[in-house]
């Protein structure tokens, strides 16, 4: 009998270590947007914010811009990314998978606790784990798996997402509805660099 309760409990415990760390299937947040690039060898900072809707079961990522009134739909199922902009839509290739857990052979570079004592415990990933090919550092609240914060390097870019206020579910899930008729896939070399300023490696 004794030998019987020692196996259940190596069972379990195993059973939990093999679990993924996953956020919830539907969330929301407010993200605050940091971007420093290098203009005629000198650096310059915008700052901006959106809401970001997340939604597993529809596979799609959207991003409202409240104070240019644009949005973004990351559409994982089709492979496309919608950028709606001015009554403008385009799209473009969007060939990634959608993250939602850590995977099982990511391994944290750093666990901080924010703040200290009784502070927000965080763990901090490599953040090609998530997006294969790109460079920086993705922050995990640890338990939970809430992300906290995305840095992007590329080329002469540095883009800083935080990610505050999180909430369950979908409040207005129009964020990802797409405009008709379908947005044309082609899109004018101007707008392409700037789109892509924010989330390509
Ligand atoms: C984890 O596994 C995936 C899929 O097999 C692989 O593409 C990726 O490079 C691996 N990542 C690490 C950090 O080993
Ligand atoms: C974040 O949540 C706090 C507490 O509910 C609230 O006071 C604050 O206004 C919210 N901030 C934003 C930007 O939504």
């Amino acid at each position: 009998m004794l030998k019987f309760v020692a196996v259940a409990l190596l069972l379990t415990v195993f059973v939990a270590v093999g679990e993924q760390c996953c956020t919830p299937r539907q969330w929301e947040s407010f993200v605050g947007i940091e971007e420093t690039k290098a203009v005629a060898g000198k650096i310059q900072v915008t700052g901006s914010y959106a809401i970001e809707s997340y939604d597993f079961d529809r596979k799609k990522i959207a991003l409202v811009y409240p104070e240019t009134g644009s949005r973004q739909v990351q559409d994982y199922g089709k492979g496309l990314l919608y950028m709606i902009t001015g009554g403008q839509c385009y799209t473009n290739p969007w060939p990634y998978s959608m993250p939602r857990c850590i995977p099982d052979n990511a391994t944290a570079i750093a666990t901080f606790e924010m703040g200290g004592p009784d502070g927000l415990m965080v763990e901090q990933y490599d953040l090609s784990n998530f997006l294969p090919g790109f460079h920086g550092y993705m922050q995990f609240t640890m338990p939970g798996c809430l992300p906290v914060s995305q840095t992007q390097y590329y080329d002469s870019y540095v883009t800083i997402f935080g990610f505050t206020n999180i909430t369950e579910g979908i409040r207005d899930p129009s964020v990802f509805d797409i405009p008709s008729p379908p947005c044309p896939r082609d899109m004018d070399n101007a707008v392409e660099p700037l789109l892509f300023r924010h989330v390509q490696p």
